[in-house]
């Protein structure tokens, strides 16, 4: 049995060991102690479970460039997006480079992590956002969580003293470590993933469908780390993925696991790493459809697919496997695409995310063709009940 192996070679462990657990908590409490918000604990995360392998830390200078300017790192890894963590300019300047300094959760007081800081530096923002988000227009959500931040950024590698503690669905959470077990011990050998932020609805059933005709499992990994306000809460998503699964999916072959990241909504560049984490998950494949990542109207229907030209297969790893824009088409009776069915677009069924989420909010499930009824259930459910508000 083969797994594939993670990007750069190695899977990347930052987890300090149980045995030096006592002593690094308590050097962190007579480090500096610098504040981070949950986005920065949700990196710090996945950098020690190997997520984001082959990275160890926090892009430094020489890498930052090199990955906003090349998609690569210094040593020519594929790396599409900067993981960087910003600090205020007046705390940067107190420290030196080489210091260790403590990270620690702006909201809990917990210390998460020892950076040692090797690279202290000021970026150009602009340049970071028209590069990674080809744009840098303030209304996109990206670019506006890039200018909140400030433009001074401390590099260098992190040991994981404290892990983040998921407040709901435990149970679906998975380090590559593990999935990569599970898989193996299915005896899968190839495994596609399915990176999602919304609920699975038909169109996202079909292509999931279509490709777990042609290896052996799906990996549904829905991203449920931070995402913009108007996005259905992961918690609604998590409970209509597990009634989906649980009537319309093999449960021999799908495998459920949240993929626990901030939305970038970075596009193409985003479905690079979406790719590279799956791959470090253990997944053979990787499913990338239209507009993948993307928000508004700031990429074309295919550029997420298109970039990948630009490396080797060998580079990325992970095969990714592209899908057109999907509908049900009523002539056909059928889930199709352009490159099956020869019908009218006014044959095909197309809702808007607006016009799903109107009908949703108004009691209605929106036709079967596009939502399965058990799957609406769970949303207008979760959109009634003040908790779950999006
Ligand atoms: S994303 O931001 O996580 O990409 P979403 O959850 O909507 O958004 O999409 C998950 C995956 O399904 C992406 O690969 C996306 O390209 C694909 N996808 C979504 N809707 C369609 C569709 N109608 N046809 C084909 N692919 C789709």
């Amino acid at each position: 049995m083969t797994t594939i192996e993670p990007h750069g070679g190695e899977l990347v462990n930052r987890l300090v060991p149980a045995e030096r657990r006592e002593e690094l908590l308590k050097r962190a409490v007579s480090l500096k102690q610098i504040r981070v918000s949950s986005w920065t604990i949700s990196d710090l995360d996945l950098i020690a479970v190997g997520a984001f392998s082959p990275l160890t830390g926090f892009l430094d200078e020489a890498n930052y460039k090199s990955v906003v300017e090349t998609m690569r790192l210094v040593d020519g890894t594929v790396w599409s997006i900067p993981i960087t963590l910003s600090i205020a300019p007046e705390i940067a300047s107190t420290i030196t480079i080489g210091e260790q300094v403590a990270l620690v959760g702006e909201e809990d007081g917990v210390a998460y992590a020892i950076l040692d800081a090797m690279s202290i530096y000021t970026v150009d923002q602009a340049n970071e956002a028209v590069k990674v988000f080809k744009t840098d227009d303030m209304a996109h959500p990206g670019v506006d969580k890039l200018f909140s931040r400030s433009s001074t950024y401390i590099g260098g590698p992190i040991r994981l003293l404290n892990r983040p503690k998921p407040e709901k669905f435990e149970e679906f959470y998975f380090d590559p470590s593990e999935t990569r077990r599970i898989f193996a011990e299915k005896g899968w050998r190839t495994v596609v993933g399915f990176q999602t932020r919304n609920p699975v609805h038909r169109a996202h059933e079909y292509i999931q469908k279509s490709a777990m005709e042609i290896v052996d499992a799906l990996f549904l990994n829905p991203l449920v780390g931070e995402t913009k306000s108007d996005d259905i809460s992961a918690d609604v998503r998590m409970r209509s993925y597990l009634v989906l699964l649980e009537n319309y999916y093999p449960q021999d072959r799908t495998f459920l696991g949240v993929y626990p990241a901030a939305m970038r909504y970075a596009g193409p560049r985003e479905a690079i790493l979406h790719a590279i984490v799956r791959r470090n998950y253990g997944c053979t494949h990787f499913i990338v459809g239209r507009d993948h990542a993307g928000v508004g109207d700031y990429y074309g229907t295919y550029e997420a697919q298109q970039i990948f030209s630009h490396f080797t297969a060998e580079e990325i790893g992970i095969t990714p496997l592209f899908f057109e824009h999907s509908f049900f088409c009523t002539k056909c009776g059928n889930m199709a695409s352009s490159k099956t069915c020869p019908h009218e677009k006014s044959q095909h069924l197309h809702l808007s995310g607006t016009k799903v989420r109107g009908l949703l909010r108004g009691g209605e499930c929106p036709p079967p063709e596009f939502t399965r009824p058990e799957v609406a259930q769970v949303l207008i459910e979760g959109l009634r009940d003040p908790e779950y508000q999006v």
